[in-house]
């Protein structure tokens, strides 16, 4: 499914959550800008007219679909050994994201709002670490405002990972995983920017996009309420495109947090680097099984 591989000329993305809202329009906005993306989709069927919606806008674009369920590990470790193969990877967006009312798992045991929204996206990036760890490259983690109710030291982060808190509340699931996305980019730029990697997180803004349709409750009757004020999904893709795109913002804000376009400061919880070393240390310890074959670190 993958054009022309033996070309290397044109920069490539890899976009998860690439058939709707803000991963769609990011996908648009990187073919727009000369990218060639790779779209990361979980349904053949929404995949395949996603794809078709991009390549009808942009009849030259290089566009390709891949179709992976970030909620099975296993599935994430083909799609990495995938993308490996690709003869350039200039920047991944770990962009797919979803809201659970209530406590379910993956196949592999983590809830499933943090298993997708962070675990998935970091066996994903660090499997792919000897193509994302040198200069040029960019790894760009959708977030959103709502890490700020984000509490991950409330308990265990092993417990928060795997849903064995004593309570779940579908919001404060969505809130930790929006600050496990925060905290992974700051650590990542921890390790990584000695190399050369570029990272952020982002809001890309309130959008009347399909995730709200999980939705129960006071959050749904909220959803109603301000659905009116939202923005179009477009707006949160080109926010996201300019965090892979802009050189401008390389420069000066490696491992900023940003609320669409404009750089802010992350809630206080989001800038606590020793949080954030326990986030990397716990995910990755539950990762292993993953990380490698024989377990070890990816190569
Ligand atoms: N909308 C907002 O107001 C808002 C605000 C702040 C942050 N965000 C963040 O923006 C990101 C994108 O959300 P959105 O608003 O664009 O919502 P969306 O339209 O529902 O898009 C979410 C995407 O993630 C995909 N996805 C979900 N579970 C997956 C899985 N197991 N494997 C592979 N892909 C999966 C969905 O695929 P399917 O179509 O197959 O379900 C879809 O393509 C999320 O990280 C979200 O937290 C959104």
């Amino acid at each position: 499914m993958i054009s022309d591989p033996t070309s290397t000329d044109t920069p490539t993305a890899v976009v998860t959550g690439a058939n709707s809202g803000v991963g769609f329009h990011t996908t648009r906005h990187l073919v727009e800008y000369g990218w060639h993306v790779v779209m990361v989709c979980r349904s053949e069927e929404r995949g395949s007219e996603a794809l078709a919606a991009v390549r009808e806008e942009y009849p030259d674009a290089r566009v390709d679909l891949v179709l992976h369920d970030l909620g099975s590990l296993d599935d994430v470790v083909v799609l990495s050994d995938h993308l490996r193969a690709l003869p350039r990877l200039d920047a991944l967006v770990n962009n797919a994201g979803l809201y659970r009312p209530s406590l379910e798992h993956t196949a592999d045991g983590f809830e499933t709002t943090m298993g997708v929204n962070h675990v998935a996206h970091m066996l994903l990036t660090l499997r792919l670490e000897d193509r994302l760890r040198r200069p040029g490259a960019r790894v760009v983690n959708v977030s959103s405002e709502g890490h700020r109710s984000g509490r991950l030291r409330r308990a265990p982060i092993d417990a928060i990972l795997r849903g064995r808190q004593p309570k779940f509340g579908g919001v404060q699931a969505y809130s930790d995983s929006k600050l496990a996305n925060v905290l992974f980019t700051r650590e990542i730029v921890r390790r990584w920017s000695p190399d050369g990697t570029v990272a952020f997180s982002l809001h890309p803004g309130v959008l009347s996009s399909r995730i709200w349709d999980n939705t129960r409750g006071f959050v749904r009757a909220l959803s109603f309420l301000i659905r009116p004020f939202m923005e179009d999904p477009e707006v949160g893709g080109r926010a996201t495109a300019a965090c892979v795109t802009d050189d401008g913002l390389a420069e000066d804000d490696n491992g900023a947090y940003l609320k669409k376009f404009e750089v802010v400061k992350a809630a206080p919880d989001g800038l606590d680097d020793d949080l954030a070393l326990e986030l990397w240390r716990v995910t990755e310890e539950a990762i292993r099984p993953w990380l490698s074959d024989d377990g070890s670190a990816p190569p």
